[in-house]
């Protein structure tokens, strides 16, 4: 279809699928975006700078809270600016395997930083921009053991967190999610891959196809 002259290019729409370890979001995400022909990328990372963030993230030696939050927020800037942000203006959809919920939730509720600071931090960080739709993939705590007692690899920095703090996770992501149901949808997701990709599906053709040109970016 060609544009009238001056006529506003249609944004893509921005999905991120959010959830707790092991909840299979990164698996639904890459069904989602095969579906819907989107670029798929992920957070921490998406970028050169931000794989590098995440290897330091997750692999590296213990990090003070504050620089943890800065780290994670210095991946996301840079992915704003040179993936999401061009993608989004070029039309295409974007699904993304976490993103600012995730900080609030671990970050915020996991280790207690101030969640109206990182909110604002976090919308610096992405300039402004933020998702049309986030699907929170729920599992009881049991299946999370179940799938993390069969992965093949050692836990990495976050996964070595106790219970409590995964608690305390799962209560923001929750509260996210109950706060904001216009954005917020919670999906079951225990059960097949596909049963779960099927109610994930259901979730986003909800979604308009196309969002106006700003309607995710404040002003
Ligand atoms: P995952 O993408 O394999 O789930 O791993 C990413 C880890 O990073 C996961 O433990 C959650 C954590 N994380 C945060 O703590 N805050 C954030 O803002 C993001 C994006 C991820």
């Amino acid at each position: 279809m060609t544009r009238g002259a001056g006529a506003p290019a249609l944004r893509g729409r921005f999905i991120v699928l959010e959830g707790g370890e092991a909840s299979g979001k990164s698996t639904q995400a890459a069904i989602l975006a095969e579906r819907l022909g989107a670029v798929l990328t992920r957070e921490p990372g998406g970028t050169e700078v931000g794989e590098r963030i995440r290897e330091l993230l997750l692999h590296g030696p213990p990090l003070d809270a504050r620089t943890e939050t800065l780290l994670l927020l210095a991946a996301r800037a840079q992915h704003v600016a040179t993936v999401i942000a061009p993608a989004l203006s070029a039309g295409r959809d974007v699904v993304c395997d976490r993103f600012s919920g995730s900080t609030l939730a671990y970050q915020g509720w996991g280790r207690g930083l101030d969640p109206q600071r990182l909110q604002l931090l976090s919308s610096w960080a992405a300039a402004g921009w933020e998702p049309d739709l986030v699907v929170l993939l729920a599992v009881t705590p049991e299946v999370v053991a179940a799938r993390l007692r069969d992965r093949p690899v050692a836990p990495d920095r976050m996964e070595g967190e106790d219970a409590e703090f995964f608690a305390r996770v799962e209560r923001g992501f929750a509260s996210l999610a109950g706060g904001d149901p216009a954005r917020w949808s919670t999906v079951d997701g225990a059960g097949a891959m596909d049963e779960v990709a099927e109610r994930v599906a259901a979730v986003v053709d909800r979604l308009p196809a196309r969002s106006g040109p700003s309607s995710s970016r404040p002003s």
